[in-house]
């Protein structure tokens, strides 16, 4: 009797402290005292490297927006150092000359910087106007560019609600949109890629612009994927759990207190790093994987399936409380 008071007292806490997790920082904080690291973090250990063979990229070119940081970056690097010659554009043209340079003296090839806002349309004509005349059109366009912040959502003004779904949702499309044409008025194929989230799925609270956006560009590449095939256009999508990036963590976790929690959930133990993401784009991109398409790969130590499952929460029983479980359920006639 004991036994089971202590037993249902302590999966009752577990479910509350899982509910409290999901609900603010402060739970999270709390719960660190309570979770031991999960074990599972000293298997799966990240490889870093480019993993496709040398030169899978030769005479290709690469547009990446967003490619002067995190994750546009460490895409635009993989690409790069496969043969690729590549093209990345953002707002600010300082940080993009940079990035440009230094990965062009690291791998030895051709990174062009174009400023370039996504939001705007016209923005988005003339930039490719200068890609075309730097390398002519791209083989490979990955719309990578977004912002996001966390807040909730009756906190939201509708000049906020816009800032994020013109980056996200019209931007892609505006880059896409303005490269298709081209592309298709050129007879020339190309591999689209667009950086979603796991929450594109199932929507999230606190980052709502950022949820909605990204399932539209999610519906506007499986669309693209199914109208533009016939014109040697495939689009796929990769939705990255998280992975330390200044320009996500700084506006999604500004404290730092939610990174323990989102540890506690990441069946792999950690989190994801920018290489990973890069050869998945590289390998997605390639002529290896040219009958991909309207894919949608998730990369996420398994995180999204980790929160899904309404039993998962279980993992946290240990194996004395598992073995008077088990007497219980043996012991439980009828219905
Ligand atoms: N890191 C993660 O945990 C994570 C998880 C899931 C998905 N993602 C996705 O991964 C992608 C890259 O994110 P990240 O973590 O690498 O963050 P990041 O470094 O902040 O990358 C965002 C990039 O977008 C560019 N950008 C923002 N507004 C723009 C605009 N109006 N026009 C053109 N470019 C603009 C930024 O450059 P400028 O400031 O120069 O414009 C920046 O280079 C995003 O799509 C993000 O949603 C990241």
């Amino acid at each position: 009797m004991a036994a089971r008071c202590w037993l249902r007292s302590d999966l009752r806490s577990a479910v509350r402290s899982l509910r409290l997790r999901a609900a603010c920082l402060h739970g999270a904080a709390s719960l660190r005292q309570q979770e031991a690291p999960p074990p599972e973090g000293r298997f799966f250990s990240p490889v870093g490297g480019a993993m496709l063979l040398p030169g899978s990229f030769r005479d290709k070119v690469a547009f990446v927006t967003g490619g002067g940081t995190g994750l546009g970056r460490a895409m635009t690097t993989t690409l790069s150092q496969l043969g690729a010659t590549a093209v990345i554009a953002s707002r600010k043209l300082d940080v993009l000359q940079r990035t440009a340079e230094e990965i062009s003296s690291q791998t030895g090839n051709q990174v062009h910087a174009v400023q370039c806002d996504v939001r705007d349309p016209q923005a988005v004509m003339r930039c490719v106007d200068q890609l075309e005349a730097l390398t002519g059109l791209p083989d490979v366009i990955i719309n990578n560019a977004a912002g996001n912040f966390v807040c909730p959502s009756e906190r939201l003004s509708p000049n906020a609600w816009r800032t994020i779904t013109d980056i996200v949702l019209n931007g892609t499309a505006y880059v896409t949109l303005e490269l298709g044409k081209r592309l298709i008025q050129a007879r020339k194929g190309a591999a689209f890629l667009a950086i979603t989230t796991s929450y594109a799925d199932s929507g999230s609270g606190f980052v709502v612009p950022s949820a909605a956006a990204k399932a539209g560009v999610e519906a506007l590449c499986k669309s693209l994927a199914a109208e533009w095939g016939r014109h040697g256009l495939r689009f796929n999508i990769i939705q990255p759990g998280p992975i330390r990036t200044k320009g996500a963590f700084s506006r999604l976790d500004p404290t730092g207190s939610f990174e323990e929690a989102m540890l506690g959930r990441i069946p792999a133990g950690r989190l994801g790093t920018p290489d990973e993401v890069a050869n998945l784009a590289a390998y997605m991109c390639s002529d290896y994987s040219s009958w991909m398409s309207g894919a949608v790969v998730r990369l996420d130590g398994g995180e999204f399936v980790s929160m899904a499952g309404e039993f998962n929460e279980l993992r946290r029983v240990t194996t004395e409380q598992w073995a008077v479980m088990e007497a219980m359920i043996r012991s439980t006639k009828g219905s």
